[in-house]
């Protein structure tokens, strides 16, 4: 079945089977959200399930955690768990320190509060989530509803002095009505094109009242697993300074997943 991915979702895939790499049996794993955690999570079952091996999920969504339950992985809360041995996670987009904006799944706030529980934290991403600057993607800033229209004009206006490009900000949506977090509150998007200092831009957004978290990633990331449709992934290991290339063999696992 995997031999009938599209290339985007070979390149997802292989990614996701790479970082299982990292998984040994008896550690506690936080469990990304969207499209490339969710083939990790899958691949992770599979090895749940036929290889025996034993770990506790950390899920950073409500829909991981259905996922996770439904491919036979244990689930707990990271209360319970208190803290990580690893977390593999997606992200909308990476430099070349290993800087990530995330959130595009609107999950970011989980995922920031579990990838810090951590002691490591993988990322998963095909190759067009790797940029020279972050900020082409819209940066997502989790916000409460009380009064998120006065937030959002607060926050338009603390970017007058901040280095992007762009400055205009849309609340998201879900059709017409609000797209709501897990947490029960709103995303804001900021389009601002080109983020000139990440690590600024992030301390001050979140100084705003009303502001919860944002989607940037800084200093958070080990390592970023990058797939491509032909079956090669790069390991950027900001650690070891390192890149690496290697090959998965779609074939191989073309029995994966023949129940999806
Ligand atoms: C969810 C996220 C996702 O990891 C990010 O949006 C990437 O998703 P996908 O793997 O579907 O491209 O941050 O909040």
């Amino acid at each position: 079945m995997t031999g009938e991915l599209s290339p985007i979702d070979r390149a997802k895939f292989v990614a996701a089977k790479r970082a299982c790499d990292y998984v040994e049996s008896g550690m506690r794993i936080g469990l990304g959200t969207g499209s490339t955690a969710a083939w990790m999570v899958r691949c992770l079952g599979e090895m749940v399930r036929q290889d025996n091996l034993k770990i506790t999920g950390v899920p950073t969504s409500t829909r991981t955690a259905e996922l996770a339950q439904q491919v036979g992985i244990t689930v707990t809360s990271l209360d319970e768990a208190k803290w990580l041995d690893l977390t593999i996670d997606g992200a909308d987009e990476f430099d070349n320190d290993l800087n990530l904006i995330k959130g595009g799944g609107g999950a970011l706030l989980q995922e920031k509060i579990v990838a810090t529980a951590s002691d490591q934290m993988v990322v998963i991403a095909d190759v067009g989530k790797h940029v020279e600057h972050l900020g082409a993607f819209p940066l997502p800033i989790e916000v409460i509803p009380f009064g998120w229209q006065t937030t959002k004009a607060l926050v338009e206006e603390t970017l007058i002095g901040l280095d992007v490009l762009g400055r205009a900000t849309s609340l998201r949506l879900n059709g017409d009505a609000p797209f709501v977090t897990d947490e029960g509150n709103f995303i804001l998007d900021l389009h601002l094109n080109r983020i000139g200092n990440a690590r600024q831009l992030s301390m001050i957004i979140n100084q705003i009242p009303g502001v919860v978290e944002n989607g940037l990633f800084i200093d958070i990331c080990d390592a970023v697993i990058v797939g491509h449709g032909d079956g090669k992934v790069e390991v950027h290991d900001i650690n070891a300074g390192t890149v690496e290339e290697e090959r998965i063999d779609i074939a191989e696992n073309a029995n994966l997943f023949s129940d999806l």
